[in-house]
């Protein structure tokens, strides 16, 4: 029996007469990290946005749960239990941190009121400096600051912050670690680990190789549009698939920085 959460079939995306997505295909299982890599230009973000609907498909075919789905915007892909964090997420910007991790589903003090309830500020300031601390910003960072006031890494930690509480079944990050420090980077690390403890699934893209290894199950590489690896990670190492996402003779590389193992 399998697990599978999300099979991409034969994807492909064309912008006019360039060809990005040249018939992609894998597979991601329930609690499973994928990392998902490739030089610049491989097409990686291009297909994160056809599976989170910022892009519609040229061809082939997005399974999820074993279903064929269209995904033919972000609200499509959200109710299918994909949630995308972009390194330019969308929070509003006035508004409280606190109050952008939970925009919309924020504790209240009398529920009976409906959408006229009075919210449960001192409820939403406490879980909000709670998820802070999963994260490892919250020495830096008071619930109450507004977002304007954030540098574009603290806003990246607030968006990944706002996922988490999210849960969704599968989580898509695209270089989530770019402009964070140490402490941030760190809680971003735990955050994949957590989501996949609790059975849920990510696709994690990075040009940061030691960060696969240290989270990652699998490898996906790509190279102009199309896999040109899967690859297990407890079965491998650094340089064999540094040397596949360049494309670089293994041979060459052993001869540069030692054997290869
Ligand atoms: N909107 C677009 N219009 C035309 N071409 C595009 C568009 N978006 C991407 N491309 C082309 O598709 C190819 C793949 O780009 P993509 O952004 O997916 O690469 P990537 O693997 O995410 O690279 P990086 O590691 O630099 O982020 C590139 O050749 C790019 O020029
Ligand atoms: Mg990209």
């Amino acid at each position: 029996m399998t697990n599978e959460v999300l099979k991409l079939d034969n994807i492909t995306k064309n912008f006019g007469s360039v060809q990005a997505l040249r018939g992609v295909s894998f597979s991601v299982n329930a609690g499973e990290v994928v990392a998902l890599l490739g030089d610049n230009g491989a097409g990686k973000s291009t297909l994160i946005k056809a599976i989170s609907g910022v892009y519609p498909i040229s061809g082939g075919q997005i399974v999820i749960g074993g279903k064929p789905v269209s995904v033919r915007r972000p609200r499509d892909a959200m109710e299918l239990g994909i949630e995308t964090i972009h390194q330019d997420s969308s929070l509003a910007l006035d508004l409280s941190i606190a109050r952008n991790l939970f925009l919309g589903r924020e504790p209240v003090t009398a529920k009976w009121m409906g959408i006229f309830a009075p919210l449960d500020m001192r409820e939403l300031r406490r879980q909000a400096t709670d998820l802070l601390k999963r994260v490892g910003i919250s020495k830096k960072l008071n619930a109450d600051a507004t977002i304007s006031a954030l540098s574009g890494g603290e806003r990246q930690s607030i968006s990944i912050s706002r996922a988490m509480q999210f849960f969704a079944k599968i989580i898509i990050l695209d270089e989530p670690t770019n402009n964070l420090g140490v402490e941030e980077t760190n809680g971003v690390l735990r955050f994949i680990k957590e989501v996949r403890a609790a059975g849920h699934s990510l696709i994690y893209i990075t040009h940061n190789i030691h960060h696969v290894f240290q989270v990652a199950d699998r490898a996906i590489i790509m190279r102009q549009g199309t896999v040109v690896a899967d690859i297990k990670i407890a079965e491998s190492d650094i340089l064999t698939v540094e040397s596949i996402i360049t494309g670089a003779d293994l041979h060459e590389l052993a001869d540069q920085s030692g054997p290869v193992h």
